[in-house]
């Protein structure tokens, strides 16, 4: 009698499908891509692909990142995260809008490309179109010898390992944790590594896996939202800053695996449009740091629940605190406090496992949502 082994299948282990493993596996991607690149002898980030941008942090005068879709959302954190830490002005672009809008480009111009599968036609087209302009390239990508890997002129490989599921989660933090390690290169070759500020993004980069581990401990408070959610047929997601950018995230999320409409929005822009939709029926998810920030977002709440709509708040222990909101709001997710240039490593998974969850409840097909691919090679 023969038996069936599927090699695939069988890599599930106990998970009910990859998305789920990936969403699990986060704590070890994470560390998996910070620890080679991290001296702990000299506290010094080494990146052996990239060597050559020690030449070209010294002097640039700009960053662009280019990527499409999840891989996208982390380089618009890499935005936050380099003009605030090192002050290089920083363009974000999605790759199929920056190959075909002749856009301004020069040999002081360091252009990132961001892929976890480095085989993105338009992430492609855009660094080509880069190196045609004579600018020093750089590319994040999860697979080695990708054609992405290979057309720069240096790389930082993310070590998630293979990611499966459709929808991108493993391969996002590992980015966000590789745009960490980028910042903190460029901070010691620009000579502005000692500052209190560095140290302390140094040491929260460490305690990521830790923290993100704490979170997904608390899984099953997705679960319940999920129950309360899955009807929805279309629902908001608000946030600031550098939460922002994980607003449309935890939208696109949804949207990829549960086919629920959604939409991401930098929380200010609310009153100018979104707002119009608010009603019982729309889950309004936000997102809210401590601090001035969370402050401006508190009173998004207060709009959303004076419509009748039904908030869903992820906030950071402080935040939830400083608001006073544990007695007043039924949904209520906490996640731990770091740097703020960081959060978007922890904020993203209860985005993750909140889409997860209501898939799941709507028994869609969530590692291979209908009409995606995981690498879209032609345009
Ligand atoms: C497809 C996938 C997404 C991914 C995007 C970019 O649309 O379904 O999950 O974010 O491509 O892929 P890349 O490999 O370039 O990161």
């Amino acid at each position: 009698e023969t038996v069936d082994w599927n090699p695939v299948l069988a890599e599930k282990g106990n998970y009910r499908h990859f998305m789920q493993k990936e969403i699990f596996e986060q704590p070890r991607a994470v560390s998996d891509t910070i620890k080679p690149y991290m001296n702990f002898e000299t506290g010094k980030v080494v990146l052996p692909y990239a060597t050559f941008l020690e030449e070209v942090f010294k002097d640039v005068s700009r960053i662009v990142f280019t990527a499409c879709g999840t891989s996208y959302h982390a380089a618009l954190v890499g935005k936050y995260m380099f003009e605030s830490m090192l002050r290089i002005p920083c363009n974000v672009e999605l790759a199929s809008e920056f190959r075909y809008r002749d856009p301004i480009l020069d040999g002081k111009t360091l252009v990132v490309g961001i892929s976890q599968s480095g085989e993105t036609a338009d992430t492609k087209g855009a660094i080509s179109l880069a190196r045609d302009a004579g600018c020093p390239t750089c590319s994040i990508v999860n697979v080695v010898g990708s054609s992405l890997a290979r057309m720069t002129d240096a790389v930082i490989y993310t070590h998630a390992g293979p990611e499966i599921g459709v929808a991108s989660t493993k391969a996002f933090t590992a980015q966000l944790a590789a745009l960490a390690l980028m910042v903190l290169y460029a901070s010691c070759v620009r000579n502005a590594g000692e500052t209190d500020l560095h140290l302390r993004f140094k040491e929260d980069l460490l305690r990521m896996p830790g923290l993100m581990e704490e979170i997904l401990g608390s899984h099953e408070i997705l679960q319940d939202w999920a129950m309360d959610i899955h009807h929805a047929l279309s629902a908001l997601y608000l946030g600031r800053h550098v939460l922002f950018p994980i607003a449309l995230e935890g939208a696109l999320k949804l949207k990829e695996i549960s086919y629920i409409h959604a939409e991401g929005y930098a929380a200010g822009e609310m009153k100018h449009g979104p707002i119009a939709l608010v009603d019982e029926n729309l889950p309004v998810v936000c997102l809210m740091q401590h601090g001035v920030i969370g402050e401006k977002i508190r009173s998004n709440l207060q709009e959303v629940e004076a419509r009748g709509g039904r908030v869903f708040l992820v906030a950071d222990e402080l935040a939830a605190q400083e608001a006073g909101l544990e007695s007043k709001l039924s949904y209520i997710f906490k996640v731990p406090i770091c740097h703020d240039l960081l959060s978007p490593l922890l904020f993203v998974l209860p985005m993750q496992l909140l889409a997860y969850y209501v898939a799941v409840e709507r028994g869609t097909d969530v590692d291979q949502p209908r009409n995606l691919a995981k690498s879209v090679t032609v345009e």
